[in-house]
């Protein structure tokens, strides 16, 4: 179901029968609502998004292409976030079928003015589908489609915006021992220590090579988001805390306690496709009542 939605911009309404919804702007191919069947958010937006190009939509799933953050030249998380998307009507045949009946297909090619600042041709589709158990699933397939006979390379992120309820009572399972990378000590590479990951200051870290399932256990709401991926091997984990906050005029001083950023990416080692070639990255979100997840 395609409608307006703030600013008089597009957005695609995806339901499920047994309740859940998404809502998915064409401007950024932006996910910016998720709900369960009982209609509760599992997303994080702020009260102060700024739904206006060239501004990237403050919450939801930002897509981080053709560069994660400022790793690279691009302006900072690259350019697919702040344009619009189209629908794609006619998308080729994916490998393995979706059960989903709720899906759209997005697609995002570069403009004359996208080349000059990366002169490569891309086609970029993005489907994005709720299972019937309300469970959100996002695919990107990127083909090089330069005529040039030129490989290009790029770095990725589903810059997902977890709601939750107080963010020093959140952790994080799956990503203990690992490597990461410390965008808050200049990139700088250090070893996690210990259990799993909580919180009482900002953070801004790439794990690297994590498990291909991670959890985010929300304590207070009693729910556990589970985040799945492939394709994408390392992990952002990113939460800006009061100072920053602060400083973000599209973000609420306060909000900081109401979100988490886990973002699966490829950060690390960077994707190159050689004309002709496709990537594929898939992430797949539950949200289960934490009851349910004792012993994960
Ligand atoms: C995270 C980065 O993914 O995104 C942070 O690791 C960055 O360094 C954050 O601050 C938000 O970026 P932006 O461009 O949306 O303000």
């Amino acid at each position: 179901e395609l409608c307006k939605g703030i600013n008089g911009l597009d957005k695609i309404v995806l339901r499920e029968v047994r309740g859940s919804s998404a809502e998915v702007y064409l401007y950024g191919g932006h996910v910016t609502s998720w709900k369960n069947d009982h209609g509760e958010e599992l997303l994080f937006l702020s009260s102060k998004a700024i739904f206006k190009p060239p501004k990237a939509i403050r919450g939801g799933i930002p897509i981080c292409f053709p560069q994660f953050s400022n790793h690279g030249s691009l302006e900072q998380h690259g350019f697919a976030r702040n344009r619009i998307w189209s629908i794609d009507n006619d998308p080729p045949p994916f490998p393995t079928s979706t059960s989903a009946k709720a899906f759209v297909d997005l697609i995002l090619k570069p403009t004359e003015e996208d080349l000059k600042i990366w002169p490569h041709s891309f086609e970029f589709r993005l489907r994005i589908s709720l299972s019937p158990a309300g469970d959100l699933m996002l695919t990107s397939r990127i083909r090089n489609t330069n005529a040039d006979g030129k490989p290009f390379t790029f770095t990725f992120a589903y810059h997902t915006y977890f709601s939750v309820s107080d963010i020093s009572e959140v952790r994080v399972e799956g990503l203990e021992t690992l490597d990461y990378l410390d965008n808050l000590q200049n990139k700088e590479r250090f070893t996690e220590q210990g259990d799993a990951i909580t919180f009482e200051a900002e953070v801004d870290k790439i794990y690297l090579g994590t498990p291909t399932k991670i959890a985010i256990l929300d304590h207070e709401k009693k729910r556990t988001f589970v985040l799945r991926k492939d394709g994408l091997p390392d992990a952002v984990v990113w939460n800006p805390w009061e100072k920053k906050a602060k400083a973000m005029a599209d973000f609420g001083d306060e909000e900081y306690k109401h979100m988490l950023c886990v973002e699966a990416a490829a950060v690390e080692k960077p994707i190159t496709l050689k004309p002709g070639e496709e990537w594929r990255g898939r992430q797949e979100l539950s949200a289960v009542p934490s009851s349910y997840c004792s012993g994960q």
